[in-house]
């Protein structure tokens, strides 16, 4: 008999089972039958439950009642309401190596249990708080080096993305560098949201993503000098800049336990909606995997931002429209429109035959992604990313934007940029240029204006082809490294004007 009903009594604690991983719940009954006092009643909590039952103004009332608790104590507000909640004045919540001094010892306790009408959101508060510091531990678990410096440790970076004839600098590092603090932040918020509904912890959502853009961007690289050729150790750098960001999270960690404001909120925000009253705790690997992708991605983006890739389209998915049609196996259809890839290779020997300008292909190690390493970007991936941002910035979408639009994403909930991974609108900012104007245009030979891959594949673009506008167009051009190059105008018999 005994084993089952050992069996039934778990089963009818679901908050037990709910708990963190980290932070195996301390209050057991001790004895199969035993409850815990009046506080087992509210053991069933749910994030709505938060609101429901008023209790962030609750909260709001105990925080200016107490301000003389909290001052006294040495731990502020977590060593304040562990005092008045449990008779604990060491329930420091701190990130100071100690496993124990955030955990809850609720069962049978003389204080919570003695607290009659509060005692429901009094176990709320703590719950979300010890919750909250399993958010705060377990984000340090997830972003180790290790699953990063696997999939961005190589030394061939550069020449599996990066053809171009001259090497230049091959990519300075710097752009993706100053991107990376954004990720993580995005990856941060991304373990934050732990399942909720979007939009159901809207409030906490804007603290926990300022805040963790604003934690990481503390951080300053010192590769700023250095290129992807000389960066085989790109994953060691990047690695280190994610494990310094996480200092910061020790520091955001500290000073909302104590009672201070982190980037502009304190912990009320981060518990509003009852954000971590519920919280199942960070799932691993799920940010790994869609931080490593977005990294990845960025610095994928970063080689190709500095060669002629860009993408063309913008008229019928399966084209047929008389502006030519472009490759199959790198398109996008996004409301009815076909967008596509596009790597226009220079010849890379002496000729005077037409191949002297080049012809269009697939971009330099394409044949690599989806699998082993770069499993987790694919061309659609970098098609719909770049599509999305040039949308929102047109070819200036920048690191602040990128850190601005991922925080409205979060906080208005709009998006959930963390589960998009490599295809996260901004991850890639390959150039795009809306060729659907021209079917209604007489460009000259516009019906090479998209063409498929391959060594007799030149486009001709005779006009402003991109939305029909002379300056987008030549902005296009700019930011797709073809400034002065003759290639796509050399049949124009006038001058195309870009
Ligand atoms: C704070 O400490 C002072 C000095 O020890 C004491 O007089 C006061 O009562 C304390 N306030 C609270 C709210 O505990
Ligand atoms: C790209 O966007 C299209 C249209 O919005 C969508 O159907 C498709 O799933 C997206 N692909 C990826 C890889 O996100």
């Amino acid at each position: 008999m005994l084993p089952s009903l050992a069996l039934t009594a778990v089963a009818l604690l679901p908050a037990v089972q709910a708990a963190p991983s980290n932070h195996q719940p301390i209050h057991h009954p001790s004895g199969i039958y035993r409850r815990c006092g009046a506080v087992s009643k509210y053991y069933n909590q749910q994030t709505s439950d938060w609101d429901t039952y008023k209790t962030g103004d609750w909260l709001n009332t105990w925080w200016d009642n107490n301000g003389g608790l909290m001052s006294n104590s040495s731990a502020g507000f977590a060593g304040a309401f562990g005092q008045w909640a449990m008779g604990n004045p060491d329930w420091s919540c701190r990130d100071d190596g100690s496993d124990s001094d955030c955990d809850l010892q609720l069962c049978d306790n003389r204080v919570l249990n003695d607290r009659g009408d509060d005692i429901r959101s009094t176990y709320y508060v703590l719950e979300s708080v010890n919750r909250l510091h399993t958010y705060f531990t377990g984000i340090g678990e997830a972003f180790t080096t290790t699953a990063l410096g696997a999939a961005l440790s190589k030394d061939s970076w550069a020449t599996t993305f990066y053809k171009d004839k001259d090497d230049k600098s091959v990519g300075a590092l710097k752009q993706v560098l100053t991107l990376v603090t954004t990720i993580v932040g995005v990856g941060a918020s991304f373990a934050g949201l732990g399942g909720a509904a979007a939009g159901a912890i809207a409030g906490a959502g804007n603290a926990l993503t300022n805040g963790a853009v604003g934690a990481t961007n503390n951080v300053m690289p010192d590769h700023t000098d250095d290129t992807f050729q000389k960066s085989a150790d790109l994953g060691g750098i990047l690695g280190s800049i994610v494990v310094d960001s996480l200092k910061s999270f020790t520091t955001a960690n500290n000073q909302l336990m104590s009672g201070q404001s982190y980037s502009g909120a304190d912990i009320r925000s981060y518990l509003s909606g009852g954000a971590f009253l519920a919280y199942p705790g960070v799932d691993k690997n799920a940010v790994t995997d869609a931080m490593t992708n977005m990294l990845v991605g960025t610095s994928i983006n970063q080689l190709y931002r500095t060669q002629k890739i860009f993408i063309m389209g913008g008229g019928a998915c399966g084209d047929n429209q008389g502006i030519g049609s472009g490759p199959q196996e790198a398109t996008v259809c996004r409301d009815g429109k076909a967008w596509y890839l596009y790597y226009w290779q220079e010849n890379d020997v002496v000729s005077t035959t037409s191949h002297q300008w080049g012809w269009v292909a697939s971009p330099p190690g394409v044949d690599q992604l989806g699998q082993n390493e770069y499993e987790g970007v694919k061309v659609e991936d970098i098609i719909n990313s770049s599509l999305d941002a040039y949308n929102v910035a047109g070819y200036n979408y920048n690191a602040n934007t990128a850190a601005s639009r991922a925080s409205d994403a979060i906080s208005s909930a709009w998006a959930s940029p963390g589960s998009q991974g490599a295809s996260w609108e901004g991850i890639f900012t390959v150039p795009v240029c809306d060729v659907g104007a021209a079917v209604d245009f007489e460009y000259q030979d516009k019906e090479y204006i998209l063409q498929p891959y391959g060594h007799d594949s030149r486009p001709v673009w005779c006009g402003p082809i991109c939305s029909g506008d002379a300056q987008k167009t030549k902005d296009f051009i700019s930011a797709a490294n073809m400034d002065g190059f003759e290639s796509p105008k050399h049949l124009c018999s006038e001058d195309p004007g870009y």
